[in-house]
């Protein structure tokens, strides 16, 4: 069945409004972007050097990398900012009952 591929996340009412929220799920750590353009998610490691992007700084799309400022778009994954070169993952997402969840295949 497609439904089986959707996995429950994280509730929208504990995003952080307009910023990035960790978020766990099967030990994977992922980054949960609210933005006002809509809800996007990623891994939260960077391709670069592996620091977590939830202690990045997001503005618009553009998730900026903590450790070297690398940036990525988050609806895509590309590295759009030095010396991040290489893609992070994107997740496809949607909102059921006030619930995220994510494409988990
Ligand atoms: S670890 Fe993210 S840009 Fe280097």
């Amino acid at each position: 069945m497609d439904d089986d591929r959707w996995r429950d996340l994280i509730a929208v009412a504990r995003l952080d409004r307009g910023d990035v929220t960790p978020a766990l799920l099967e030990g994977r750590r992922l980054a949960v972007y609210d933005t006002p353009g809509g809800i996007h998610v990623t891994s939260a490691r960077c391709s670069h050097g592996g620091a977590d992007l939830c202690d990045g700084y997001l503005d618009g799309f553009r998730i900026e990398c903590p450790l070297h400022q690398g940036c990525f778009d988050i609806r895509t994954g590309e590295a759009t900012g030095r010396p991040a070169t290489r893609p992070i993952r994107v997740y496809a997402c949607r909102v059921v009952d006030g619930i995220v969840q994510i494409d988990w295949t």
